[in-house]
């Protein structure tokens, strides 16, 4: 898995051309509603990947946010972009299933990223170690693979999730971005009610699902690729 996005860091601008007008009319619109005020907040990103997220915390005027991610080349991307735009973020380099304790931070978001656990206890240990980050009652906001996807039935955007049949939890199935060449992503497939259950044995409460606020024709119905989860450090 860190191989895995060791070389995928070079096409990181191709994945963002191909996702990010998704994700700036749905997924981030939706993380900050759901998120509410974010003035001052204190916000951990974990997988933070190249901090397309991070540096939209920041701009919307959390007063403090790191981010982590396993892969050294993606967080050598993100250090690249606050190069190029500095905004004042803390970056980086953990596996955050043993994720130490950085801070205690008011809220921690994790998109596109819990789906990487290959097996239920790295799973717990993700969320254990996210909700040690917290301040109490600090929330987590994810954006997690949705589990009734349809296989094989391509987005607008030719994003497209190929999933074995009767799949089971931790099975790998594969996401394929059309960038050129296409990308696949193998991930790991968690049914919604595995998630609630690890992060409430994991330390939070108040698991929610999240609506998501600007899908379109083609983001599939009512089946887009992810799902928001909310919790609560209990
Ligand atoms: C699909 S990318 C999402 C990046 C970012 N959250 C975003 O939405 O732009 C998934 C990221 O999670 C990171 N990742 C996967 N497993 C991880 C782990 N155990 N610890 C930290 N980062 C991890 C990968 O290196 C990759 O950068």
């Amino acid at each position: 898995m860190v191989q895995q996005y060791d070389a995928i860091a070079v096409r990181d601008a191709d994945i963002e051309r191909v996702m990010g007008p998704y994700r700036k009319r749905v997924e981030m619109p939706s993380l900050l509603r759901a998120l509410g005020p974010v003035e001052g907040a204190c916000v951990l990103d974990v997988g933070c990947g190249s901090g397309e997220y991070t540096r939209m915390l920041r701009r919307q005027g959390a007063s403090q946010v790191v981010e982590v991610d396993v892969s050294a080349p993606m967080v050598a991307e993100a250090r690249r972009a606050e190069e190029r735009e500095p905004v004042g973020v803390r970056y980086e380099v953990h596996d955050f299933a043993t994720l130490p304790v950085l801070g205690e931070f008011s809220a921690a978001v994790a998109v596109a990223v819990l789906h990487y656990a290959d097996n239920r206890r790295t799973l717990a240990r993700m969320c254990e170690r996210i909700c040690a980050n917290l301040a109490p009652s600090g929330r987590l906001l994810a954006l997690v693979g949705n589990p009734q996807r349809p296989t094989d039935i391509p987005l607008a955007n030719g994003f497209l999730v190929h999933r074995p049949m009767h799949i089971r939890d931790a099975d790998t199935y594969t996401i394929s971005v059309p960038t050129l060449p296409p990308t696949a992503l193998h991930v790991h497939y968690w049914a919604c009610r595995t998630l609630e259950d690890v992060l409430l044995s994991s330390g939070f409460a108040d698991v929610v699902r999240e609506p998501l606020q600007g899908l379109a024709d083609g983001d599939g119905g009512d089946e887009p690729v992810n799902l928001l989860l909310s919790a609560r450090k209990g």
